[in-house]
């Protein structure tokens, strides 16, 4: 089976994370081909997790990955492929539309697709045949990709049915994230912390790339009013959560008793995480102070007392826990801009000090056009 998984704006880290998510779940899968924010996954047994659809499309039914990824806006499903006489044949044995009303509204997501073209007039004709009365809609808005690149938004939640053509691929989107759920989510908790606290989005990224299993037990050393502790518990994953700051951890106890999450999973600590005792954990996933804020520009001076400073207090904290943390270690450190450059870390530095090895392929910028203080996204393994 292949798929096409839709990225969010840090295509890198968004790819990272599903390598991270399916090696957890011991999904066989190959990346065959990558066309700006669109992979395209082959896979003998994602259905595992994703149930198939091929004869049958329920997008409704799924009990999906989708909510599980924080960098995946979609993910479709490939139906059929090879020339337009070759897909429209098996095409048309398959059901396309299984809505109850005869009035649809639909787009066609466009990946280099070969026979794009041909495709649309494919489907004109098919709904027309089922007297369907069918709109094919075009997509306005683009986002920006951290590289720059304008992509096509295609999250908008007022088109019925969302298929796409990669290559010489046709298929049907079968999950779209519900961005509009996650945020009141976030919204309508006790206490957030907009300026220090991270997007439930990259938190999930976060614990996929640490590749703590559901029952297991994830550290938040820095855990803050608990962001990175509510999406790995909303997954079935216990957590320990310490801060240094005593309010910090009351706040993070008022969000989690709103989410009504069981208590016997999550455990808060107020202690310096370079010197607290911890019981066993599988893995870390951590968003440490990255410095004080900074409301301009710093000069290179600067912004190396920032990331010197921050070496030393990741050092420490590492060398006091790690010991009793099983896997992988996943930690945003600061990428501080001055004028063209940014300044990071030396992980060089932190690997040889602390015995760890990078994982390959990291650490990963993440920032946005304005930051000043973006992140590097590490994960460290033994
Ligand atoms: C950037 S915030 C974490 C944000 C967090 N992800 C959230 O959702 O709120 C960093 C936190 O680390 C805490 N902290 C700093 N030094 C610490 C230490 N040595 N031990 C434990 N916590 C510490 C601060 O009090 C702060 O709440």
């Amino acid at each position: 089976m292949k798929y096409l998984f839709i990225l969010g704006r840090n295509v890198e880290l968004s790819i990272a994370e599903i390598k991270s998510f399916l090696e957890r779940e011991k999904i066989n899968f190959k990346i065959i081909s990558k066309i700006s924010n669109g992979i395209l996954i082959e896979t003998e047994n994602l259905q595992r997790v994703l149930p198939s659809s091929s004869n049958q499309i329920k997008e409704k039914n799924l009990k999906g990955i989708i909510e599980k990824l924080g960098g995946t806006i979609s993910i479709g499903e490939v139906l059929t492929e090879g020339t337009p006489e070759k897909v429209s044949k098996e095409l048309d044995k398959i059901t396309l539309y299984s809505g109850k009303e005869n009035k649809l509204n639909y787009v066609v997501f466009n990946f280099h697709g070969k026979y794009y073209i041909d495709i649309l007039i494919y489907l004109k004709q098919r709904f027309r045949e089922e007297k369907l009365k069918a709109t094919e809609k075009k997509i306005t808005g683009n986002i920006k990709l951290q590289s720059g690149e304008l992509v096509p938004n295609l999250t908008s939640k007022l088109i019925g049915e969302k298929y796409f053509v990669f290559e010489d691929c046709f298929g049907k989107i079968i999950e779209t994230v519900d961005y509009e759920k996650i945020e009141k989510r976030d919204m309508e908790k006790p206490v957030r912390r907009e300026e220090l606290s991270i997007s439930p989005r990259l938190a999930k990224i976060m614990i996929n790339l640490s590749k703590v299993k559901e029952g297991e037990t994830l550290l938040d050393p820095f855990c803050g009013i608990g962001v990175v502790l509510q999406e790995a518990l909303l997954q079935n994953i216990k957590v320990i959560g310490v801060d240094i700051d005593k309010e910090a951890v009351k706040n993070a106890k008022l969000n989690l008793e709103w989410f009504k999450f069981p208590k016997e999973n999550y455990q808060l600590i107020n202690e310096d995480s370079s010197k607290i005792k911890i019981p066993k954990v599988q893995a870390i996933a951590t968003e440490p102070d990255l410095g004080e804020l900074q409301k301009k520009i710093p000069s290179l001076q600067k912004a190396e007392e920032i990331v010197n400073g921050f070496e030393k207090l990741i050092i420490k904290i590492i060398n006091n826990l790690k010991k009793n943390v099983e896997g992988r270690i996943v930690f945003t450190a600061p990428l501080v801009r001055t004028g063209k450059n940014k300044i990071e870390c030396d992980f060089n530095r932190i690997s040889s000090s602390t015995g760890l090895k990078i994982a390959k392929g990291f650490p990963i910028p993440e920032f946005r056009e304005d930051s000043i203080v973006g992140r590097s996204i590490v994960v460290l393994e033994k």
